[in-house]
């Protein structure tokens, strides 16, 4: 069978972990795919950086949208990041040339998923995202396929790594926050803008993305009701744990009478839960559905080998021919009958 020819923009952490993954694992992903997936160009800024793999197979660009529109490719890979810029405009360069496209991005999606879905339906070509909400968590795949006769009644989860890393490391170093942020940052887990992180930004993308699967609705981020964690104290944390309970920055996803409610902010969850019980950079998330009851999945949210999974577990299902819908619209959704919009309470 002919090859699935990737074009990969992004050579960073994610963009190096789906070629070492292709490289290492070429006989398994053409024997579970049906025919070989192989990289025909790569794309990054800097062409002179060392980038830990052996790129020398591969043609070179140094314009995400040029290789987007390169005849050689059927999918584009798109896991530079940004919710502007050469992300969005190679990503549309890509489905308006007639190109699938897999991205990690989920600032993108959170902005401009709904647009770029319909564009990508309308030409019938996909926009695959898993990698986008939690990681290495296959929790895309989870509700469109494998839960795909429920009906949702609630999504939520701890989606930020990072924020849960430091929360955790306040309680079990009883150590205030600036300190650990500090910490953080010298680790290298926060975003390059911070706020992202502990503003419950990214982790708002993630939720507006999940609910608009779990739910059949439009992409809504500003919907999401958010509250980051830099105001929680040393003492917020240990007058929790003295009722039993830890503090998480919670993603929750539900529909009310009024509407689909998204939240992420801190929240108190019972310490012997699961979500209570998740420690370090892990992300959980819990799937309520009717006819399933409660699933939890729990697993690394973010880092090179885990993100790149998720990035290959959607190649490998275009390679296979499978393009899913990719958000809800408004003729499939389960509250439509209802306003979107949801005042704070
Ligand atoms: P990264 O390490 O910063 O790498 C970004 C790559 O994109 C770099 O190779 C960079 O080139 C390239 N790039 C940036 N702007 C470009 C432009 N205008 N033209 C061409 N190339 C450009 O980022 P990452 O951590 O791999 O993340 C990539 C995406 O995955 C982001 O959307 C992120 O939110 C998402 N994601 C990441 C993780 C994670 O654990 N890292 C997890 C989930 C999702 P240079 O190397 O030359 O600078
Ligand atoms: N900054 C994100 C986190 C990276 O800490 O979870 C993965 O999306």
């Amino acid at each position: 069978a002919a090859p699935l020819r990737l074009g990969i923009a992004g050579l960073g952490t994610v963009g190096i972990g789906v070629v070492k993954i292709i490289q290492r694992h070429a006989d398994l992903i053409a024997a579970r795919a049906g025919r070989p997936v192989t990289i025909t160009a790569v794309c990054a800024r800097d062409r002179s950086k060392n980038r830990d793999a052996d790129l020398s197979g591969y043609a070179w660009e140094t314009d995400a949208v040029a290789l987007a529109q390169r005849a050689d490719i059927d999918v584009f890979v798109e896991v530079m990041g940004g919710s502007e810029g050469a992300a969005r405009a190679s990503t549309e360069a890509a489905l308006a040339a007639g190109k699938d496209v897999v991205t990690a991005n989920k600032a993108l999606l959170a902005h401009h998923g709904q647009a770029l879905a319909e564009m990508a339906e309308a030409a019938g070509l996909a926009i695959r995202f898993e990698a986008a909400v939690a990681g290495g968590i296959p929790v895309i795949k989870a509700l469109t396929e494998g839960l795909a006769g429920n009906q949702m009644r609630r999504v939520m989860g701890v989606m930020n790594g990072t924020c849960n890393y430091i929360l955790t490391r306040m309680e079990t170093a009883g150590l205030p926050y600036d300190h650990v942020f500090e910490e953080a940052r010298q680790l290298g887990y926060l975003e390059a803008d911070p706020n992202l992180d502990v503003g419950g930004i990214d982790a708002g993308h993630k939720l507006s993305l999940l609910a608009s699967i779990a739910f059949g609705t439009r992409v809504s981020f500003d919907d999401v009701q958010l509250e980051g964690i830099g105001q929680i104290s040393i003492d917020d944390i240990r007058h929790a744990g003295d009722l039993g309970f830890r503090i998480k920055l919670l993603g929750v996803a539900q529909v009310s009478g009024r509407g689909l409610e998204q939240r992420m902010t801190p929240c108190l969850v019972p310490a012997d839960s699961p979500l209570g019980q998740l420690q370090g950079g892990t992300n959980m998330v819990v799937l309520e559905g009717d006819a399933v009851g409660q699933i939890v999945l729990r697993g690394p949210g973010a880092g090179e080998g885990p993100t790149a999974s998720a990035v290959m577990g959607d190649v490998i299902d275009l390679a296979r021919g499978l393009r899913l819908p990719t958000f809800g619209r408004p003729a499939t959704s389960l509250v439509e009958a209802v306003p979107a919009k949801v005042a704070a309470p």
